[in-house]
């Protein structure tokens, strides 16, 4: 019987950093309200908007290239990649192919997750299921996004442009035959795609009608189909409930307390929403990773790199109980929970 276990992490994120001052110049926001409502003091965003080579399957590709190095392995030892993201270098094909050639892999399949900010714990979910049927040994998963290029730095977006940010993380998933407790214990996955549209981009999609009416009709296509949409409170309020009954679950599947987890890493959306889960499940400060003051929310790369310098700042050691947890656009959200 298989079990999976990471055996190596990786993140990259652009160099340029963009400070919530730095917004202010382009929008009605300051650096208080950002601070006070997010936790956010800075992100990541490619240099150049308009660049083309500094996409997400790049940041990927040098997340991965870490992720390798870590797990001693080359791309010649990968038997499959899941790439998660919402901001594909195209609309099709996506960002797993991309990734294939990039690190120069055989032929191996390569599957992308759109799950948004729970995309690395579906891509994970997805991972670990290929290695339990004993199908692949060693899956490279990625979560990796460009925010920057499709936001609305206008006063218009503030809501939603000051919060995200670009960046990517990537993890290689092994298969272990090994008697012992490490690997992943269990997962959860769940969706209610009644609220879609709280948070979404919604161009392009064929929602929108006939590709020609963007020839004929420009003025067709609307700031709110091409930028992201948010109903902020409402998706905060679903976040701080499902947050802690994934947790729950994934704990109690595993027949494990709360008292037993050592670190839990949540998805960085809201340093509120994290503060709330922790103080509803009473877990010292010490047991919940964040780095969203230097990060933003980078979607499906936030676990991923939150995960990557928890592990670089001795923040994880052998044989603690890590849960890994996210909530995000759909509504999706679930849980994955190892001992490292
Ligand atoms: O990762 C995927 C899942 N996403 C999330 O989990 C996000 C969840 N939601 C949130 O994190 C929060 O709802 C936000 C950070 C998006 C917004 O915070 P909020 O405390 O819910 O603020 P709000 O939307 O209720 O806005 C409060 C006020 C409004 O002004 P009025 O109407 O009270 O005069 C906004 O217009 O703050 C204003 N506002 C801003 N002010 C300065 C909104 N954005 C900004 C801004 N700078 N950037």
């Amino acid at each position: 019987m298989y079990k999976s276990k990471i055996t190596g992490v990786g993140h990259y994120v652009p160099e340029n950093i963009v400070t919530n001052d730095d917004l202010s110049k382009l929008m009605n926001t300051n650096d208080e309200w950002i601070t006070e409502r997010t936790g956010i003091k800075e992100r990541r965003h490619r240099k150049n908007r308009n660049d083309s080579e500094e996409t997400s399957a790049f940041l990927g590709f040098k997340a991965s290239e870490m992720a390798l190095k870590n797990a001693n392995l080359t791309s010649k030892d990968i038997d499959y990649i899941v790439f998660a993201t919402l901001s594909p270098d195209y609309f099709f094909p996506g960002n797993g192919i991309l990734l294939q050639e990039m690190l120069g892999c055989d032929t191996i399949g390569a599957l992308d997750v759109r799950n948004q900010c729970s995309g690395f714990v579906y891509a994970m979910g997805v991972a670990n299921a290929f290695i339990k049927a004993g199908v692949y040994k060693n899956i490279l998963v990625v979560g990796a996004e460009i925010h920057s290029f499709g936001l609305d730095f206008t006063d218009r977006g503030r809501g939603v442009s000051v919060i995200f940010g670009d960046g990517a993380g990537a993890v290689v998933l092994s298969a272990t035959e090994d008697e012992n407790t490490q690997g992943i214990l269990s997962v959860n996955m769940h969706s209610e795609g009644k609220y879609a549209e709280e948070l979404a981009v919604k161009f392009p999609g064929s929602k929108f009608g006939w590709a020609d009416r963007l020839l004929t009709e420009p003025e067709a296509l609307t700031p709110e189909d091409i930028y992201p949409v948010m109903n902020g409170n409402f998706v905060f309020k679903h976040a701080v409930t499902r947050f802690p009954e994934s947790i729950i679950e994934a704990l109690t599947k595993a027949g494990k307390t709360i008292e037993d987890l050592d670190l839990l890493i949540p998805h960085q959306a809201n340093i509120r929403i994290a503060q709330y889960v922790q103080q509803l499940l009473h877990l010292p400060d010490e047991k919940v990773f964040i780095n969203i003051q230097k990060y933003g929310n980078t979607t499906a790369a936030s676990i991923p790199i939150a995960l990557s310098e928890a592990k670089q700042e001795g923040k994880i050691k052998k044989g603690d109980l890590v849960m890994m947890t996210a909530f995000g656009a759909g509504f999706t959200w679930g849980s994955v929970l190892m001992n490292w």
